[in-house]
């Protein structure tokens, strides 16, 4: 089982680089964001209210989103490993995987920061466009797509995310790096943590990610 935990801030591109990732290690994609998305899209109460805290820029509380991505990571898909996107965000998040991990005899092989100074983030997230069917990462500035409103891979309409205006970015930063700064160190203190500068241009944080977990240059994707 290869467990690789992606660790940023909101923009650092962890979304960008997860699919690249996942193709080389033949694993799926888990990603915190994406779930708790598909709860508020249940329509449920528990989605109004993790709705509400999703736009306030706060964490969800860690028994929500343990639970729900937990089993998540129990799916069969996620039997030989996963990259995880987003999850955990707090030290409790972080104990709680790594207790679910250990009764398959697995740990956290790889948790790799990619590193943003928080200015530029603000400017990223602006920029951000996102397609509807599957959450495909482009950028204005950075990695425009072919049409202006259309998804490359899948054709569907791109949108900005509900949580990407400059007010709630400001507080996601505010509320979430500290808690974030915590897992760094948990990782940093069991010996698995890589640093990534995730201001260079999109192929260059792929190839120092590769680099991080090792993977041969045969199993590379080309481009
Ligand atoms: P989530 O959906 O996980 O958002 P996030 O972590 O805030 O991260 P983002 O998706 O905003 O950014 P990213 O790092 O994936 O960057 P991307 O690749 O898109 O979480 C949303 C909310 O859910 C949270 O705020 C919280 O409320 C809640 N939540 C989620 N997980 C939780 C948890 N574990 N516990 C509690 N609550 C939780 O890139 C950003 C932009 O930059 C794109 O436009 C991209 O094209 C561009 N870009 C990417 N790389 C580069 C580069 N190298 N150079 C230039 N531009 C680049």
């Amino acid at each position: 089982m290869t467990v690789v935990v992606l660790l940023g801030a909101p923009g650092a591109g962890k979304g960008t680089q997860a699919p690249i990732l996942a193709a080389c290690l033949k694993v799926p994609i888990l990603a915190s964001g994406e779930l708790l998305r598909s709860v508020v899209a249940s329509g449920s109460e528990l989605g109004r209210q993790v709705q509400a805290t999703m736009l306030s820029g706060e964490l969800v509380d860690d028994d929500t989103i343990v639970r729900t991505f937990l089993d998540r990571l129990r799916g069969p898909d996620a039997s030989k490993g996963a990259i995880l996107d987003g999850f955990p965000r707090t030290r409790g998040q972080a104990v709680a995987l790594d207790d679910a991990l250990a009764e398959h005899s697995a740990r956290v092989d790889r948790a790799i920061l990619i590193h943003v100074p928080l200015d530029e983030l603000v400017t990223r997230m602006a920029g951000r466009l996102i397609c509807q069917a599957s959450g495909h990462v482009y950028n204005l500035q950075s990695n425009p797509p072919q049409q202006p409103d259309r998804c490359d891979i899948d054709g569907s309409p791109l949108v900005h995310r509900a949580d990407d205006g400059e007010v709630t970015v400001r507080a996601r930063m505010a509320q979430q790096m500290p808690p974030l700064e915590e897992v760094v160190e948990y990782y940093r203190s069991r010996g698995v943590l890589a640093t990534i500068d995730g201001r260079l241009p999109i192929p260059e944080v792929t190839t120092q990610l590769l680099n991080a977990v090792d993977v041969p240059a045969e199993s590379r994707q080309p481009g």
